[in-house]
């Protein structure tokens, strides 16, 4: 598939055909996509947690919706209708998964840089002792994990499109990060950071949603 066709034929799908089970070897062609993506000083903080087991797929879809339906529920009892309809909407926009072949859990590891030897956290305190230190280092030592994960998870998704698969980026299934963590027995020190489900689309005629004009998005500084 061409490039610039998989760009803008991709899509968010959120139905899956039913008995499509993605091959291992297609699975693992997608994780190798995500591989080649760059990431800060090549640390590769990405980690996948492949999901394949339909009752786990469907208990989680069901605990991001019960939670949201929840939260929803008293949001109402307190008056907040608008808040109380976010949430409603979140019930099914975190939760349309259930029926997904494939999850992937993609996680970032904490930043190692083996020139610092020290955590993370500490850089990042030492860094404000400093009296010149005009620079803001998280977005070097702290933010870097998730933006290489991400630019990982956009090569996965171009491959998978181009296997034909159908995928959707998920930020929503993160807001019960604990039970996610819980059920798939994920390692304390890896950071959640996006749920991806991954199928044969059941159809492939899904509206793209507009984008904004390249004039709206960019502009030439002029100096
Ligand atoms: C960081 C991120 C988080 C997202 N979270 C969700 C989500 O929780 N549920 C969902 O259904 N779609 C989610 N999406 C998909 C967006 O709704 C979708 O990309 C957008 O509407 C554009 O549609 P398209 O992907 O078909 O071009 C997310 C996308 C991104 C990039």
């Amino acid at each position: 598939m061409d490039l610039d066709e998989a760009i803008r034929q991709r899509r968010s799908i959120r139905k899956y055909k039913a008995d499509a089970p993605i091959p291992r070897e297609d699975i693992e062609a997608i994780i190798e996509a995500g591989s080649w993506a760059p990431s800060s000083t090549n640390i590769q903080p990405w980690r996948f947690i492949l999901v394949e087991d339909r009752e786990t797929i469907a208990s989680m879809a069901k605990a991001v919706y019960d939670k949201f339906q929840a939260v929803s529920k008293e949001a109402l009892g307190k008056g907040e209708k608008r808040l109380a309809a976010f949430f409603r909407f979140l019930r099914s926009y975190g939760s349309f998964f259930a029926d997904a072949p494939l999850v992937i859990v993609a996680c970032a590891k904490p930043y190692e840089n083996p020139v610092l030897k020290m955590p993370m956290a500490t850089v990042v305190q030492k860094a404000k002792e400093l009296e010149h230190m005009d620079v803001d280092v998280k977005p070097l030592v702290i933010d870097t994990v998730q933006k290489s994960v991400a630019m990982a998870v956009q090569n996965m998704l171009l491959k998978a499109q181009s296997l034909g698969y159908g995928t959707c980026v998920m930020d929503a299934p993160i807001a019960i990060e604990g039970t996610v963590r819980e059920m798939l027995d994920i390692e304390d020190d890896l950071e959640l950071v996006m749920v991806i489900p991954m199928g044969v689309p059941e159809s492939t005629k899904v509206e793209a949603p507009e984008r904004l004009a390249v004039e709206e998005v960019m502009r030439y500084h002029q100096a």
